[in-house]
């Protein structure tokens, strides 16, 4: 598969096949990913990554924010419980999930260019994972903005910022594509040398 490919036919995957993806392949995944920009070779990029039973305290942690952020408020101690268990199965019926964090820089700008540089981290993930055959979710939930969940993974979210959840698993269903507007009506470009000929 080619670039062009790659980039035209990935798609964020909501449904996933029950099969784990193998270590080895996720490991070359997330190690070529490195070779994102990285302003001062910061390479700002970490991953805790949950898988197996490795999600049942994942899942805890975030049915314990989404408590803590009032989602479950208002609902009969039935339909929450039902609540509760669906979200829990959701989460674990989700082969992996690959929290990327980075250490938060007290410098504004270079704060910016680590988080830049850990975006184009996550979509050189996002795109060599497609070209295994591999799909990816790049989420960012409230509980990523929950300093107690932060804890709770074992984060002082004063040192770290969490930057993203990515699901990942053999995709079991392809959305169709969602189109994008033109560059055309976004571009404007600023060229003196035409003017001059003018
Ligand atoms: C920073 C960022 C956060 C995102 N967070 C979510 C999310 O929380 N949930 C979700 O379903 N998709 C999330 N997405 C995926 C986008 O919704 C998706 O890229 C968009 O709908 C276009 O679909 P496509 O990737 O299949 O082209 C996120 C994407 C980015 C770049």
């Amino acid at each position: 598969m080619d670039l062009m490919e790659a980039i035209t036919q990935r798609r964020s995957i909501h449904e996933y096949k029950p099969e784990n993806v193998e270590g080895d392949l996720l490991e070359e995944i997330f190690n070529l990913a490195t070779l994102a920009p990285t302003h001062r070779m910061k390479q700002a990029w970490n991953i805790l990554l949950y898988q197996a039973d490795g999600k049942e305290d994942y899942s805890k942690a975030v049915l314990d924010s989404y408590h803590r952020k009032g989602f479950f408020t208002g609902y009969e101690l039935e339909k929450r419980e039902q609540l509760e268990e669906g979200i829990r199965e959701f989460l674990l019926h989700i082969p992996h999930h690959a929290l990327i964090y980075m250490e938060r820089d007290e410098d504004e700008r270079k704060y910016e260019e680590d988080y830049a540089s850990v975006c184009a981290y996550i979509q050189n993930v996002q795109l060599l994972a497609w070209e295994a055959g591999v799909g990816v979710l790049w989420t960012t939930s409230p509980y990523l903005h929950d300093p107690q969940f932060s804890w709770d993974i074992g984060l002082d979210p004063s040192k770290f910022k969490l930057v993203s959840v990515l699901q990942i698993g053999y995709p079991k269903r392809i959305p169709n594509p969602k189109k994008r507007t033109p560059i055309k009506s976004k571009l404007k470009v600023i060229d003196t040398s035409q003017k001059a000929d003018v």
